[in-house]
């Protein structure tokens, strides 16, 4: 057997081992992501599993829901509770009057809120007494 023919084969099992060596190696470490990967999807460990059907789960974070009671917060509670919680309200930072007023006709016009005239300057009014720069409880 020639020479060049003896290196080829030899090359070729040297080559067939490494690539069964990556393709073992790729297989194992298939979804697994240690810290080093960090910026990559973190997957959680296998649960462990119990006989019976008993777990716990920890309570639900809510935050506290909690408008400022007061002149037209019925109001708020009907009209501005159909598409989003209050809490919209409650998580601002206190804002300038003329901007609840603009947030107010921003949901009446832009998102179709169409809460009536009469209401909805009740609760502009109370937005600004309890939610305005200075006002907030
Ligand atoms: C017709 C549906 C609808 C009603 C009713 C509604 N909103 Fe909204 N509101 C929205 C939408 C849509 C957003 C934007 C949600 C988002 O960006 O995730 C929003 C967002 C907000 C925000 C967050 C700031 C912003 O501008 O995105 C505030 C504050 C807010 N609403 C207050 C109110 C108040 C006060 C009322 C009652 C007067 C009200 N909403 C009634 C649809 C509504």
């Amino acid at each position: 057997m020639p020479a060049s023919t003896k290196t080829r084969k030899i090359l070729l099992v040297v080559f067939m081992a490494t690539a069964v060596a990556m393709l073992a190696f790729a297989d194992v470490r298939k979804g697994e992501y240690a810290p080093s990967q960090l910026g990559s999807l973190q997957q959680s460990t296998t649960p462990e599993l119990t006989p019976d059907a008993n777990f716990a789960a920890s309570a639900y974070p809510v935050p506290a829901l909690d408008l400022a009671p007061g002149d037209g917060v019925q109001e708020v509670r009907i009209y501005c509770n159909t598409c989003h919680s209050p809490r919209y309200v409650t998580m601002q930072p206190p804002l300038p009057a003329a901007t609840w007023e603009a947030e107010v006709n921003k949901m009446n016009k832009t998102f179709g809120a169409n809460i009536p005239v009469e209401d909805s300057r009740k609760i502009i009014a109370y937005l600004q007494e309890h939610y305005s720069t200075g006002a907030r409880h």
